[in-house]
């Protein structure tokens, strides 16, 4: 067999909780295959230098045959030289209390920064997955200041939501995750994201035939929606190796395609179910391979879903127009 060329994978926030269950998993061939040889670059502010100096030993301890390389950096030029594959993660993570919409000022102008030095220094192929919050809107940012880049290879996290979902039927139905399909999470990485069980198979039934309305309604979509907030206040700290999780299986799919099977993440709205172009919204999609999708096409879409839709696309709105100053 021919040995595939090394790539560089980037991952920002490299000395943060989510980076340190995310670097082994990335090295050890998780996310692009067990015979991908992998350049890591470990990327973060100068202040948290040290810390990552301290990640890079570990993974080099690790001895983990795939990885060809290993940079630490906190200088975007040399971070994102020739990336193929970049995880925004840096950001600051939200406390007790907070929505992620609160840490958008804060967090916006680094997903500026990080645009502009990827159209200028990553390959022309680069996927980017943005999981520092507000994700979505993060990812927009990043995306219109990426010149050169198809807006199509950037993309915001919501399989954390999509599979958070999956454990709560799969826990009401008493099945293992694996015999459910056609699960979706629409809208916003936000307490508004609509998780929908409208199409919903377990092994090939409809869901909605086996769960009450109210059960839908009353807690498993507010159980999706706050499941972050209540991470937050069990653990103090928000979460991380399941996010570092849903990081790795998005950008999995998203390469190596999804089989056929629905998963959820923003991309660019292009106008399907009426969400105008110009937001980065969580769709049921099918990975096709090689950084190519397909967003789910021609549901039905009932009153109740479409309103719930409705209400995340205005926040995404509503979070747009907060940084216009920072959009090309
Ligand atoms: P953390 O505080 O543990 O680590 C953040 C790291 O980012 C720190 O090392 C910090 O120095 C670094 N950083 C800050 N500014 C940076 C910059 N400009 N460039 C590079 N690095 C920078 O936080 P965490 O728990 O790893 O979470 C990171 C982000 O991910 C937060 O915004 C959090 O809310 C978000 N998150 C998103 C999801 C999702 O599903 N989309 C899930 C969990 C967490
Ligand atoms: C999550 O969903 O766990 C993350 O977005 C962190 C948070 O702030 O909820």
């Amino acid at each position: 067999m021919q040995k595939k060329p090394v790539v560089r994978v980037a991952i920002t926030g490299a000395a943060g909780q989510i980076a340190y269950s995310l670097i082994p998993r990335i090295a050890s061939g998780e996310m692009l295959g067990k015979d991908q040889p992998v350049h890591i670059v470990l990327i973060d502010i100068p202040d948290s230098m040290k810390v990552v100096e301290g990640v890079v030993m570990e993974l080099q301890d690790c001895a983990f045959p795939l990885v060809r390389g290993i940079t630490a950096t906190s200088d975007l030029a040399e971070g994102f030289k020739d990336v193929e594959y970049t995880l925004l993660v840096g950001a600051k993570p939200r406390s007790k209390g907070m929505e992620r919409k609160d840490l958008l000022l804060e967090n916006a102008k680094i997903f500026q920064t990080q645009g502009k030095a990827l159209g200028k220094h990553a390959k022309s192929n680069n996927l980017t997955l943005v999981v520092g919050n507000p994700a979505n809107t993060n990812a927009l940012i990043a995306a219109s200041n990426a010149s050169n880049i198809d807006p199509k290879q950037f993309s915001a996290m919501t399989r954390l939501d999509h599979d958070r979902a999956l454990a709560q039927v799969a826990n009401k139905l008493k099945v293992p995750v694996r015999s459910l399909s056609k699960f979706a999470i629409w809208g916003n990485h936000s307490a508004t994201q609509y998780p929908d069980l409208s199409y919903a198979l377990v092994d090939g039934v409809q869901v909605s035939s086996k769960v009450e309305k109210t059960w839908v309604e009353s807690e498993f979509i507010p159980t999706v929606q706050q499941r972050g907030a209540a991470i937050i206040n069990a653990r103090g700290s928000s979460s991380a190796a399941s996010a570092a999780d849903a990081a790795i299986k998005h950008m999995r799919d998203w390469s190596l395609g999804s089989n056929g099977e629905w998963v959820s993440m923003a991309v660019p709205s292009d106008g399907s179910y009426g969400i105008k172009p110009g937001v980065y919204t969580s769709y049921p999609i099918v990975c096709t391979g090689n950084g190519k999708y397909e967003i789910v096409k021609d549901l039905k879409i009932d009153a109740f879903s479409q309103n719930k839709i409705d209400l995340s696309i205005k926040e995404l709105l509503e979070e747009k127009a907060g940084v216009s100053a920072l959009l090309k």
